[in-house]
């Protein structure tokens, strides 16, 4: 049986279903109804098959457009931005159209933020293929392009209509990538959820082997997590920082291999860790709640290993961190497992001693 859970406030609240299967004529048909012109963008390393499926479901309630970009970060570009929103102007959609984005946190986040623009909103539903987009980016309204000066740097907060979660889809996504997300979700497990910390410490073997009936239990457990936080603090003033644990380290371990070594979720991996310690450093956790991150961090087989980066190199791109307020760095922190806080009130050399 599929599962539901809501985020957003008031007239922006959408439902987010979950399931094996769920990319279904019930579940698509019904978002899309009222729209007669629908544009499905996905990338080309989207399996096909998925495409057809959306596709041809989306086909029996409306008039099916499509814009196919080559696949990588390199998607989300003001190029591709403006193409889109061209397609949708030399095609007349109107305010009354739809935007379906089928594929990663690339697509959605494209996607989402073409939707914010054009006619000042159309509306968008997003259907997430691999497992960082089904746990993180298809659900909290952020959409984002690239600019030369950086990742992210122009969107908008944008809630979609509806998300739609299907599982199956994960069956052709690379291990890398799936391993990736589940950096995502252990941070939900690490930040907030309990309940989702002793699920992955029981089912580590099941996860790894992709078991459907579990893992769509750890998406389900994720998405309350961050459905909760995200209908809270819709533009991050406040609690939403807690999502960015690891984060900090993770972006600038990224940044320092120039976003081509290593995915988000292996550096966010890392990230983790060294917050943790730091989290130990300030005397915030035990010494057995930073074996217990640590553990389990492994037990997803996740490359922890820290020597390679110095802080003198890292420091540059920490300090350029968005979690900056008032020129003071703010920390996401553990105060104990699964209650993450965001502090600024830290000893600085703790910084530096939680990469030795
Ligand atoms: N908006 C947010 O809140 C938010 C949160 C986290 C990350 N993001 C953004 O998400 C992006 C990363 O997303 P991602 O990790 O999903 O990367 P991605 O969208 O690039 O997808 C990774 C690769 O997997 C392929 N793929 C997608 N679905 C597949 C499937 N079912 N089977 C086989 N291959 C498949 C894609 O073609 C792509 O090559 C970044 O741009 C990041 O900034 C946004
Ligand atoms: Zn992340």
């Amino acid at each position: 049986m599929a599962k539901e859970l809501f985020a957003g406030q008031k007239q922006d609240r959408y439902k987010i279903i979950i399931g094996r299967d769920a990319i279904s004529k019930k579940n698509l048909a019904l978002l899309l109804k009222q729209h007669k012109k629908v544009l499905i963008i996905s990338d080309n390393g989207i399996p096909a098959n998925i495409i057809k499926k959306v596709t041809s479901i989306c086909k029996t309630s409306s008039k099916i457009y499509s814009i196919l970009l080559t696949k990588g970060e390199k998607a989300k570009s003001l190029e591709n931005f403006q193409k889109i929103l061209n397609f949708l102007a030399q095609n007349n959609f109107d305010r009354s159209d739809a935007i379906v984005a089928l594929g990663g946190g690339v697509i959605g986040d494209i996607s989402g933020f073409a939707a914010s623009c054009y006619l000042r909103g159309i509306q968008f539903i997003q259907v997430p293929t691999t497992l960082l987009a089904q746990v993180d980016s298809s659900v909290g309204g952020k959409t984002a392009i690239n600019i030369s000066a950086g990742k992210n740097l122009v969107g908008a907060f944008y809630n979609p209509k509806g998300v739609i979660i299907d599982t199956m889809v994960l069956d052709s996504l690379p291990k890398r990538e799936f391993k990736a997300g589940l950096a995502e979700v252990l941070k939900y497990a690490f930040i907030q959820n309990r309940y989702l910390f002793s699920l992955l410490k029981r089912n580590c073997k099941k996860i790894m082997s992709m078991d459907k009936k579990i893992i769509e239990e750890i998406i389900f457990e994720s998405i309350k997590t961050k459905a909760k936080i995200v209908t809270k603090d819709e533009k991050e003033n406040g609690i939403r920082a807690i999502l960015n644990f690891g984060h900090t380290f993770g972006h600038a371990i990224e940044a320092e291999g120039k976003y081509q070594k290593i995915l988000h979720g292996e550096a966010v991996a890392k990230g983790m860790l060294i917050a943790a310690r730091i989290s130990y450093l300030e005397n915030l956790i035990s010494k057995k709640d930073l074996i217990d991150v640590q553990s389990l961090l492994e037990a997803y087989e996740f490359d922890l290993s820290i020597d390679q980066y110095k802080y003198k190199s890292l420091k540059p791109y920490i300090l350029r961190d968005k979690k900056i307020k008032g020129g003071q760095l703010n920390l996401v922190l553990l105060n104990k497992i699964s209650n993450a806080i965001v502090t600024d009130r830290f000893n600085p050399a703790n910084l530096s001693k939680s990469l030795k």
